[in-house]
């Protein structure tokens, strides 16, 4: 493979790279938002159309109950290895509009400290638009310059945001379609522009939503205050009691199947670099919170976590009314490490939300999509083949890094598939994804499109040697 003259294409063809991303990153693609269906489908014709214009074949745009999934390929010989690369298309909603400092959906660059070469601001410009796309790009350097060294699948799907409750069952439905030997996956982050990593994990998710009703009706809080279970004051109680003074989630079994991660194996994770003081002045708060015994690095790794993410309920309008509320509502997430499930979770927390209702409450509790966690192997192919790739191309060879988020597909596509996913990302913790002012570097996206090539490359070039 001849690595320069597919990096001489990508050198005169960057500047229009980046102006089809800034259109895509136009389309409001937010999948959780019915409003804006048409546009999460036209994300995904432009996605069709700039992967047939790239050189894929049978690119579809597949219907699902929910949002579209876009497929394309591009078999050379079936004797050669099969890279799968999945991304999302769609976005999380741009909510609370007022504190971008430029429009979501209007693309603006500028340059920042962290970015001196300038970032890309708008809604889903790391998460996953302006990472996905880089693979669309750098399959058109491969395929213009008669470079591509393995076969390639896109599989770039919309609703990745809100659980890929269809995915999974388009996999199902088309395991010889995705037959493939690795998947390749940029929607994680690295250390730092000069710090590369591969993430080797991703945690898992149970994600419920709960409904906790005291009286029948809404009532003046003078006429009945004082001998009614008021369901606000209960649902903050019992959310309190979640978790005791030392971090530690109360539900009874809840660390059950929590895998202990071995002392060597800590120290071995304490070896990535992180500041400490750094995190907390990006974050303007005076100090870290969270499980006793843990680091910070651990907390958002190889530790269980319970967070609200929303909660509401009663009077929030101007001024002020009196009312004891009949409903309360609160959105809770469990973040999960290996070995736990987010079906058993998910029942351990209903039983334990329902046991701990005081007199007078009734609960409901809906669960919403979950995922399992995923640990990754270092000592396979496709992760030497990421490796030897960032090396190259940042001139330092990255660390192994287990992540905080969740791609709840992931885990599927192993049981399903039977491929193991590299999480080859580019983004910056400090992109602030599903916040105001989403960011992209664009030495992130350019270095991204110069890395993936070399993946290829290592890629055939090892599993030729095995
Ligand atoms: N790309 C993120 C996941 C991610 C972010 C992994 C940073 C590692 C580092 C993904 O789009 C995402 O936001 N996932 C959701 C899960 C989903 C079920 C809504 C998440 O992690 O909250
Ligand atoms: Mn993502
Ligand atoms: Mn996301």
């Amino acid at each position: 493979m001849n690595m320069n003259t597919v990096q001489q294409y990508i050198e005169q063809h960057k500047e229009r790279f980046l102006s089809e991303l800034l259109e895509l990153l136009k389309i409001p693609s937010i999948s959780a938002d019915s409003a804006h269906k048409d546009d999460v489908k036209r994300a995904a014709h432009f996605v069709a159309e700039k992967l047939s214009s790239a050189g894929a074949e049978q690119v579809q745009v597949h219907e699902t109950k929910g949002h579209p999934i876009v497929y394309g390929e591009r078999i050379l010989d079936e004797a050669l290895p099969t890279i799968l690369v999945y991304g999302h298309y769609d976005v999380q909603p741009a909510a609370p509009l007022e504190l971008w400092e430029t429009p979501a959906f209007e693309p603006h660059i500028r340059a920042t400290e962290i970015h001196p070469q300038g970032a890309i601001f708008a809604r889903g410009a790391a998460d996953d638009k302006g990472q996905f796309y880089m693979h669309l790009k750098a399959f058109e350097a491969m395929m213009a310059t008669g470079e591509l060294p393995c076969n390639v699948k896109f599989m770039i799907e919309g609703e990745e945001e809100v659980g890929s409750d269809n995915l999974s069952d388009f996999c199902k439905a088309n395991q010889t379609l995705l037959k493939t030997d690795v998947i390749l996956i940029s929607d994680t982050s690295i250390i730092a522009n000069d710090t590369p990593s591969i993430t080797v994990g991703l945690r898992g998710m149970s994600y419920v939503e709960v409904e906790v009703t005291g009286p029948n009706k809404d009532l003046h809080s003078g006429v009945y205050g004082g001998a009614v279970a008021n369901p606000i004051n209960a649902l903050c109680e019992m959310i309190a009691s979640l978790k005791d003074k030392n971090g530690h989630i109360t539900i009874p079994h809840f660390y059950d199947k929590v895998a202990v991660v071995s002392k060597q194996e800590r120290a071995e994770m304490a070896k990535a670099p992180f500041d400490l003081e750094n995190y907390k002045l990006d974050l303007g708060i005076d100090d870290v919170n969270g499980e006793l015994g843990y680091t910070t690095s651990e907390r958002t790794s190889i530790r269980p976590t319970l967070d609200v993410n929303g909660i509401w309920g009663g009077y929030t309008g101007e001024g002020s009314k009196t009312v004891l509320p009949s409903k309360a509502y609160a959105k809770i997430s469990m973040r999960l490490v290996p070995h736990q499930d987010s079906q058993s979770i998910t029942q351990l927390f209903e039983q334990h939300f329902k046991s701990i209702a005081p007199k007078g409450i009734q609960v409901q509790v809906r669960p919403h999509h979950g995922g399992e966690p995923v640990v990754t192997p270092t000592d396979t192919v496709e992760y030497l083949a990421a490796h030897k790739a960032m090396e190259k191309t940042f001139g330092k060879a990255p660390i192994p890094v287990r992540g905080g988020g969740s791609i709840p597909i992931v885990a599927l596509f192993e049981q399903v598939l039977g491929a193991k996913s590299v999480l080859m990302g580019f983004g910056l913790n400090s992109d602030v994804i599903h916040s105001p002012n989403e960011n992209y570097g664009l030495f992130n996206f350019y270095k991204g499109i110069e890395t993936i090539p070399y993946f290829y490359h290592y890629y055939r070039a090892l599993k030729s040697d095995k």
